[in-house]
């Protein structure tokens, strides 16, 4: 398909066409604000460095859905009804065990995600409580997704979740059979805080126009997975890491600034880089860097966050471009043992507060998402007969 050439259409029907919706406010909000030019990020009034130091990914759920931290006894109730939801239906075990070993793990997510429609009991009659609860059972149950097929994938036992335990701690617990330390433990709860909400990205945007046609919440989420897992979305952290790791096949010989500008040579893009928001440093990538210089010190991969640090200063010096939330946390996630494919479920299992966040806001607050597209083809051509063509 040939690029769009808008050079001589006459845009005099539409003021402005704004590719992608850049700068377009469809929506109002209370779940974020991002600030691109100070490079700041707000969850329902908190910012993000004050969460990262105090909170918990649990009391973030709450915050997100609630517009305000729980109390003590709400957040207790959360937690529990979290640690009963976490177990998946058989239906779903069953096709996470029998699917293909080779699929990609967020096809795997997007399709039992999609299933978990089937067995939800809806008989409240309050469609508000029925969202609240769908957000609870989508929360506890992607977590436990990701883990299953991480293991049936190898030909392991599934590991069932545990009757108490972090989302964290059980997710960690699930992926490798066996309980997780206290930091690695709060490095995931901090990489769930950290990737929980961001406003009008490409794959809660989808979310809310699910949402807005008054579909249901797994339809909603099935397909806010599907916009998460492209690369130039969530899945860039697997490619940042996938990157690393062709620099890797030859540390020896491995030059990280050529590397990166033979690449620009070539316009291609370097993933974990640029944000359509963002015109300084992303803050949740402030924060992964220091995680990532951390955890690479403490497991013997050094040299992986050398090279990223060598990438971010040629990006820089190159292209005036920093780094976004893909780019540390792809060396975080690798520290802590974690397989680069599964690094964007990970961004999904947490980012499904947000999303869910924001199907409860759009729920309650609806109008049709409907934007309108700029036509620029022929109208009105005479009718060609199949035989004449
Ligand atoms: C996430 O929206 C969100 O909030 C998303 C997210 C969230 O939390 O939900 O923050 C998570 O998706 C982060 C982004 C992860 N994606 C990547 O890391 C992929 C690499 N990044 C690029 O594809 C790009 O930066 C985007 C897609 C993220 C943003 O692209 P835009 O806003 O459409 O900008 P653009 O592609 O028009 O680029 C503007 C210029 C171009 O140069 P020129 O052609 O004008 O000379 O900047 C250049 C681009 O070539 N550029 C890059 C680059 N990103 C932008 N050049 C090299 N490498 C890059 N990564």
């Amino acid at each position: 398909m040939a690029e769009h050439n808008l050079d001589n259409i006459d845009l005099n029907e539409y003021p402005y066409i704004n590719r992608g919706l850049e700068g377009i406010v469809g929506f109002s909000t209370t779940k974020s604000s991002i600030d691109g030019q100070k490079g700041e990020l707000i969850y329902a009034g908190y910012n993000i460095d004050t969460l990262a130091e105090n909170a918990t990914f649990e009391e973030v759920c709450f915050l997100l859905w609630n517009d305000r931290l729980p109390n003590q006894k709400e957040l207790d109730e959360l937690k529990s009804k979290l640690t009963q939801k976490r177990e998946l239906p058989q239906p779903v075990l069953d096709y996470i065990s029998s699917t293909n070993k080779e699929a990609e793990p967020m096809a795997v997510l997007r399709t039992a995600t999609s299933m978990l429609a089937d067995f939800q009991s809806r008989n409240t009659g309050d469609k508000n409580k029925d969202n609240q609860s769908d957000a609870i059972t989508l929360a506890a149950q992607m977590p436990t997704i990701v883990a299953a097929f991480a293991r049936a994938r190898q030909g392991k036992e599934i590991v069932s979740p545990l009757k108490d335990g972090s989302t964290a701690f059980n997710f960690l617990y699930m992926l490798n059979g066996e309980k997780p330390g206290s930091e690695a433990e709060k490095t995931m709860d901090l990489c769930l805080i950290l990737h929980a909400e961001h406003g009008m990205n490409a794959s809660t945007f989808t979310s809310r126009a699910i949402c807005s046609t008054e579909s249901d919440m797994f339809s909603s989420i099935t397909g806010a997975i599907g916009a998460l897992k492209g690369p130039l979305h969530g899945g860039a952290n697997t490619a940042v890491m996938n990157m690393l790791l062709e620099l890797d096949k030859d540390p020896d010989t491995a030059d990280p600034v050529e590397f990166t500008k033979k690449k620009l040579a070539s316009k291609e893009k370097i993933m974990g880089f640029g944000h359509r928001v963002y015109k300084t440093f992303d803050p949740r990538a402030r924060l992964l860097r220091g995680m990532s210089k951390s955890l690479s010190e403490e497991t013997g991969h050094t040299t992986l966050y050398e090279w990223s640090e060598a990438i971010l200063k040629t990006m820089k010096e190159e292209k005036d471009i920093d780094p976004n939330v893909d780019f540390f946390s792809a060396t975080v996630y690798y520290s802590i043992g974690i397989e680069p494919d599964l690094f964007t479920c990970i961004f999904a299992m947490s980012r499904v507060s947000g999303w869910t966040a924001h199907y409860l806001e759009q729920a309650d607050n609806n109008r049709l998402v409907r934007p309108r597209a700029l036509y620029i083809g022929e109208k009105n051509l005479e009718w060609t007969p199949v035989e004449k063509r």
